[in-house]
Parts: C-alpha cells; sequence; structure tokens
C-alpha cells in the first residue's frame, strides 16, 4: 500500500513545558518566576489569566504518564521549572524541587518513556530579572550552575538535556516586542540577551558534561521560521533577507559555524560594543542535537513605515491559517533542506574551526510542531479534530520528503500532549492531541490523539 514510512527507530513523541502546565507555581518552596509577575500583571494576558494552576500537570503527572503511555507516546519533552530547584536562581537548591522531577521521571521510566529534559523555557528567576535578568552577563553564569545541578540529579536517568527553548523568543518577544515576560522594549536588551542565552548554552554544555557520570546528549531547541519575499523585487528580497537574519541566522550561525551576524548589523552597533567577548562563538558552538520547531513561514515585504529593520509582514490571501499563524507545510521542506544545504554539509573552514570535536554537525529533530484548534465535543463526547490530523499529516509527509532527500531528522515531537496555557493568548488556543477541561482537569484523548498513536505504531501512516 503507498504510504509513508519513516526510518526505523524514528523517534516518536510529545512535548509540554513547565509553566505551561505544572500549575501549583508557589508550592513546596517554588520561587517566583519572570512568568507568574508577568502574567500576574493585569493586561499582559489575555482575560488576564495565567499559570497559576494550569493543567494542574504538577499533582497529576502519573495519569498523564499513564495516558502517555496508553498512546505509546515513548518520548516526552518537557522543561523543569528552575525556580522549583533553585527559588532564587542560584545559592540553596530546593529538596522538594528535585523531589517533584524525581518522581515525574522514574513515573516516566516506569512506562518505558524516555525524558526529553529542557532546563529553559522562559521561566526565569524573578530574583535573577532584579539583578538584570538575560541582557545581564553573570545571568549565563548562573544557568550553568543550575544546569550542573539538573545534570547531578537526573543525570543518571535522563540522556537528553536540552539547554533552552527559542532563545530568539525569550530574548526578542521578551526584551524587544514586550509580549512576553519581562516584557520591555528595548531593542539593546534584546541583542544583548540573545548573547547571553547562548553563551549561557555554552557555558551549561561544559557543566553538564563534566558532571554526568555517562554520555548525555546536549542540544538546544530553535524556532526557525523560512523567510519569503513578499514579491520579487530587490527591496523585499532584502527585506526578507534581513527578517532571515534577525531571526534564523542570528541563532544558527554561532551554534553552528561559530560566527555571528549581530556584528555586521548597523542597527546594532551602539548597543553590541564589547558585548561579544573573545572565546564567547566557540564556547557556544558545541551541540550534539538540535531541536527544531517549526510552525510558519513569515512573508515580507520592504517598508519604510517600520522602524529599525524596515519591513513588514504579509499574509497572503487564499491560503488556511488557525488562530495564531498561516499554515505552511512546505516551509518544514525548505527549512530542513536550507538547514541542510547550508549549516550540515561540509564546507570550508569556518573562521573559528570547532576544533575538531565534529559537535557542529548535530543530530535533527523536530522537537515542536502543531495547531491550535478550538476545539469541542460533537454529540457523542468525542472530540473530531479533523482540522489537526490533517495538519498532521501534512507535515509529517513533507518531513518525510526533506529525510528521503537526505536531510537526517532523527525524529518528531508533537506540540503538544495537552491542551495548556499559551502564554500571552493564555487558554484559548488549544494546542493538545489531549482535550482539557480547565474547570474540572478532566483529560479526554481527540481523534487527533488517536490518529498520532496509530503512526507511532505503524512508524507512519497510509495515504
Ligand atoms: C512555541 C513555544 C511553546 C508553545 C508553542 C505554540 O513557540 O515553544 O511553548 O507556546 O509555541
Amino acid at each position: 500500500m503507498p504510504g509513508i514510512h519513516f526510518p526505523e527507530g524514528f523517534v516518536w513523541g510529545i512535548a509540554s513545558s513547565a509553566y505551561q502546565v505544572e500549575g501549583a507555581w508557589n508550592e513546596d518552596g517554588k520561587g517566583v518566576s519572570i512568568w507568574d509577575t508577568f502574567a500576574h500583571t493585569p493586561g499582559k494576558i489575555v482575560n488576564d489569566e495565567n499559570g497559576d494552576a494550569a493543567i494542574d500537570h504538577y499533582h497529576r503527572y502519573k495519569e498523564d504518564a499513564a495516558l502517555m503511555a496508553e498512546l505509546d507516546l515513548r518520548h516526552y519533552r518537557f522543561s523543569t521549572a528552575w525556580t522549583r530547584i533553585l527559588p532564587a536562581g542560584t545559592g540553596p537548591v530546593n529538596p522538594k524541587g528535585i523531589a517533584f522531577y524525581d518522581r515525574l521521571i522514574d513515573a516516566l521510566l516506569k512506562h518505558k518513556i524516555e525524558p526529553y529534559l529542557c532546563l529553559f523555557h522562559w521561566d526565569l528567576p524573578q530574583a535573577l530579572q532584579d539583578k538584570g535578568g538575560w541582557p545581564n552577563r553573570e545571568t549565563a553564569y548562573a544557568f550553568a550552575d543550575y544546569a550542573r545541578i539538573v545534570a547531578k540529579h537526573f543525570g543518571d536517568r535522563v540522556n537528553v538535556i536540552f539547554t533552552h527553548n527559542e532563545p530568539w523568543v525569550a530574548a526578542f518577544a521578551g526584551h524587544f516586542l514586550g509580549m512576553h515576560a519581562p516584557g520591555t522594549k528595548e531593542l539593546g536588551a534584546a541583542l544583548r540577551a540573545v548573547h547571553h542565552l547562548l553563551l549561557s548554552h555554552g557555558l551549561a554544555t561544559e557543566a553538564i558534561r563534566a558532571e554526568a557520570k555517562r554520555p548525555v546528549k546536549v542540544g538546544i531547541t530553535l524556532n526557525l521560521n523560512p523567510v519569503y519575499p513578499a514579491t520579487e523585487s530587490k527591496k523585499d528580497a532584502e527585506a526578507a533577507d534581513r527578517v532571515d537574519a534577525t531571526m534564523n541566522r542570528i541563532v544558527l550561525d554561532p551554534l553552528l559555524k561559530g560566527t555571528t551576524p549581530i556584528e555586521g548589523y548597523k542597527i546594532a552597533k551602539p548597543f553590541t560594543g564589547n558585548l561579544i567577548q573573545p572565546g564567547d562563538l566557540k564556547k557556544i558552538c558545541v551541540l550534539d542535537l538540535l531541536g527544531i520547531n517549526y510552525y510558519s513561514r513569515a512573508v515580507m515585504k520592504h517598508s519604510a513605515k517600520i522602524p529599525v529593520i524596515g519591513v513588514e509582514q504579509v499574509h497572503p490571501e487564499g491560503n488556511e491559517y488557525s488562530g495564531m499563524w498561516e499554515i505552511f507545510p512546505e516551509g518544514l521542506y525548505a527549512l530542513l533542506t536550507r538547514i541542510q544545504r547550508d549549516y550540515l554539509q561540509p564546507s570550508p573552514p569556518s573562521p573559528l574551526p570547532n576544533k575538531g570535536e565534529g559537535r557542529n554537525a548535530p543530530e535533527l529533530m523536530i522537537t515542536e510542531n502543531g495547531i491550535p484548534v478550538p476545539d469541542g465535543f460533537d454529540f457523542d463526547g468525542r472530540i473530531r479534530d479533523e482540522r489537526r490530523i490533517r495538519y498532521l499529516r501534512n507535515h509529517l509527509a513533507q518531513l518525510h520528503r526533506a529525510i528521503q532527500d537526505g536531510v537526517p531528522v532523527k525524529g518528531y515531537f508533537h506540540w503538544s500532549f495537552m491542551d495548556n496555557f499559551e502564554w500571552a493568548l493564555g487558554y484559548g488556543q488549544r494546542f493538545g492531541l489531549v482535550y482539557v477541561d480547565f474547570e474540572t482537569q478532566k483529560r479526554t484523548v481527540k481523534d487527533s490523539g488517536r490518529w498520532f498513536a496509530e503512526v507511532i505504531r505503524g512508524n507512519g501512516f497510509e495515504i
């Protein structure tokens, strides 16, 4: 039968993050994070919602792990909350925070679910924000200490540790666009934040490797959007290139080539003086696993109206959109083949060669991909989320096409397992394979959850 069949050993999983699912925001000694502060500030989140209770995964992790196993989901990417482990970001470790992740990891392993642990999904300790947050270089060193503590406690059972989720979003949505915590709107702060986030990746990688008693794969997850010019004009092509440099190359170049486009930005000059110190880029350029989060593309046109960067986003007519983005499966193929072409194929030696450790040719995985759908129950209590199934089919087909064409992607994690708190958009955007009633916390598997389970069982699907 014709079908889409993935390579043997392909890793199938689901993803989540601490602030979006755990709740228990001030239980068992947890410290306050910048997302607690931000979501408690009126006007920042749709309907002034927050993650105080989220979907109560903190208390329901056992039944959640059992449900994953029921759907044959055997790889779970989650994040640890820095403030549970180190309530003030540095200083004393909170034993109850360690105990929670011990319980969670053990529950996963009991069900043969492999934990993919991510250290930072945006919830910086407020105490470190008060000292300057990511724009302050010291935060990178504090992060490396936190990474060492996590590796020490969980490195015996966890084989994969991601340092960061989407450092670009943490830096730019948080410090330039102001729509995420901490909510500032300064280009200089965003540029400093992105460099220190990347530096902290390098420092944390060193710390994890020194601490773990066995080999642990260290990765990072990036949000990457292929950028298309709105027309064939030279100005639009240049606009698209500027956006590619400031959204994609700004994180890809340091991690995979040990170079940075930041120093080439004219607009960055006033802010970046001695930001990048000798040796920083070499430290950053270490990576076993590159996680890619793909949701959509960006179509850009030149615009003199928009200050600083001179570009405007265009939403092409006639295409399909979700509550958040254009749906563009071909973009996943374009993105993967571009990464392969520009970053992973043997190329002339870079000015900062990665001293023969081969670390800048990492394994690739899709660590997030998904769609918000306003799901609801049908008369018989089922949730027939055909739209999500179609989204999955089309994106998996493009992923498969990229693999066929030689891009060695080793896994796919769907965002998300359960509906959860979608940052500034609150609870209105449902991304789950499992529906959550936010009042009662009842979980109901959607049709897409069952469909995805079949894909995993068959390592593909018929067309
Ligand atoms: C990504 C985030 C994730 C989730 C999805 C929809 O940017 O990493 O937490 O919010 O978007």
